[in-house]
């Protein structure tokens, strides 16, 4: 049997105690224990980014990180954007963060599958670069797949979000608690 590790978890503003096993993906007690499944598993190779989340300030790829490493950190998942709620502290009242609702502006979606991903991924690079070039974004979307978009749809939502265009400037995306950078397209 798989030794038990007690881990304490701040998840989307949420504290949460309780006993993981040792080697459990970060991904799978997300989605599993605490029932987060808008955070996907595309390739569980740490290919896809479609599990990326923000931990600590840091966008990661959750499938490649044990649940335990997350211990007394702040994760936020793509539950934890919109609304209000949560550690993103980005949208209005029962709204959509900004990156969420460039996606849809912008038409930046097919499948959804990738997007979780792509929004969480998107919310550190613009934090981090405010004023990112198109350029910029495909290279710091370069650990994130889409399958349906050809990604062109995704650069310009995130681009519409940049300093020169648009509102979002430094600390757009993110928040208190909020962590930052996994991998994007080619
Ligand atoms: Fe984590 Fe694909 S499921 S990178
Ligand atoms: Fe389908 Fe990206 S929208 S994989």
């Amino acid at each position: 049997m798989s030794q038990q590790v007690r881990i304490t978890v701040t998840v989307n503003g949420a504290r949460h105690t309780g006993d993981v096993p040792a080697r459990q993906l970060l991904v799978f007690y997300l989605r599993e224990d605490l029932g987060l499944t808008g955070t996907k598993v595309g390739c569980d190779t740490s290919s896809c980014g479609a599990c990326t989340v923000l931990l600590g300030g840091e966008s990661v790829k959750s499938c490649t990180l044990f649940a335990v490493q997350a211990d007394g950190e702040h994760v936020t998942t793509i539950e934890g954007l919109a609304g209000g709620a949560g550690a993103a502290g980005q949208a209005p009242p029962g709204g959509l963060h900004p990156v969420q609702e460039a996606f849809r502006e912008h038409h930046a979606l097919q499948c959804g599958y990738c997007t979780p991903g792509m929004v969480m991924a998107l919310v550190s690079l613009l934090r981090e670069e405010p004023a990112a070039t198109p350029e910029q974004i495909r290279r710091g979307l370069e650990g994130n797949l889409c399958r349906c978009t050809g990604y062109t749809p995704i650069v310009r939502a995130a681009a519409s979000l940049t300093r020169p265009h648009g509102p979002a400037g430094p600390g757009c995306p993110g928040g208190p608690g909020d962590a930052g950078r996994a991998g994007g397209p080619a």
